[in-house]
């Protein structure tokens, strides 16, 4: 009897000892784990204080109590030449750009980490929205960016998706059991830009995402709303002089036609 107790208690002290390391409870523990990835951790909010992207851009958290972050969203989305090609194309109004904001830095509250950063150049000024956000699939994030006119073509996009990369790394390292809604591992990220968007697809074909993929590879994750309303087609597009095949999708949702990008995420 003295023996059999004695066994468990071993065992249980062996279970505990394994399992501990990979299953942080505490956000000192995440601290530790974000500086591994070049983030700087809150612990007072939980939540990255700054995520470094290089050359002194970094991302911060969505703040909407932040005048700069909120004049930010109203250049980003109600001006024409800053919305063309990213989503619906279309502007939104002043309300409805501070809408975004607000519903992205309310989820930070909740311990939501897939919630948007604002992009800040080296002299302090914010001029991206950028992050990855739920999927309908559990193991697919969807990455979004957008900046400012007068920040693009100068290196800050692949910049901000190394930086994003290294966070979704974080957050499968992080594990399941932190705070929030995320409930499992981003095994793929997944980018959907119009396909006469040539800035959007050299940059996501620069940071290493693909374009093709297999017949029904992601017709069950790419539901909105029914994989059987969801219609594939193959386009040419020109990108650099070269020709390629794109795999463009369509739903009753978003009738025009998008291109899917992906990119699997390896831990390490
Ligand atoms: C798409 C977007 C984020 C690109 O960001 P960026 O900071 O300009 O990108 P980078 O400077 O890192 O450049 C990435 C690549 O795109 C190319 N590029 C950028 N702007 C370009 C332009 N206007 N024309 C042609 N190529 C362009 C760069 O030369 C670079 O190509 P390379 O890898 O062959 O050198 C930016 O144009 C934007 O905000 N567009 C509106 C929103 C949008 O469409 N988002 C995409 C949804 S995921």
């Amino acid at each position: 009897m003295k023996m059999k107790y004695f066994r468990t208690i071993i065992l249980g002290l062996i279970l505990n000892g394994c399992s501990a390391p990979d299953v942080p409870h505490t956000s000192d523990s995440l601290q530790n784990i974000a500086q591994h990835y070049n983030t700087e951790w809150n612990s007072e909010s939980n939540r990255p204080h700054a995520i470094s992207g290089g050359d002194g851009f970094i991302l911060k958290p969505c703040d909407a109590s932040n005048v700069r972050h909120q004049d930010l969203f109203i250049y980003l989305y109600t001006l024409p030449e800053s919305v063309k090609g990213y989503l619906d194309g279309k502007p939104k109004s002043t309300p409805e750009a501070l809408h975004i904001l607000i519903n992205q830095s309310y989820r930070w509250e909740d311990g939501n980490f897939l919630s948007g950063f604002v992009g800040l150049a080296p002299d302090g000024t914010p001029f991206m929205h950028c992050g990855i956000g739920l999927f309908p699939n559990k193991n697919m994030a969807e990455l979004f960016i957008i900046e400012l006119p007068g920040f693009r073509n100068q290196g800050y996009g692949k910049k901000a998706i190394i930086a994003l990369d290294r966070w979704a790394k974080f957050l499968n390292k992080a594990g399941t059991t932190v705070d929030g809604d995320r409930k499992s591992e981003i095994r793929t990220l997944i980018a959907r830009v119009s396909p006469d968007n040539i800035p959007a697809i050299k940059l996501l074909i620069g940071s290493g995402f693909k374009f093709e993929f297999k017949h029904n590879e992601f017709k069950d994750e790419l539901n909105e709303p029914r994989p059987d309303h969801v219609t594939f087609t193959h386009q040419q597009i020109s990108v650099n002089g070269k020709s390629h095949t794109f795999t463009v999708m369509t739903t009753p949702k978003r009738p025009d036609p998008m291109v899917i990008f992906f990119k699997r995420i390896n831990e390490n």
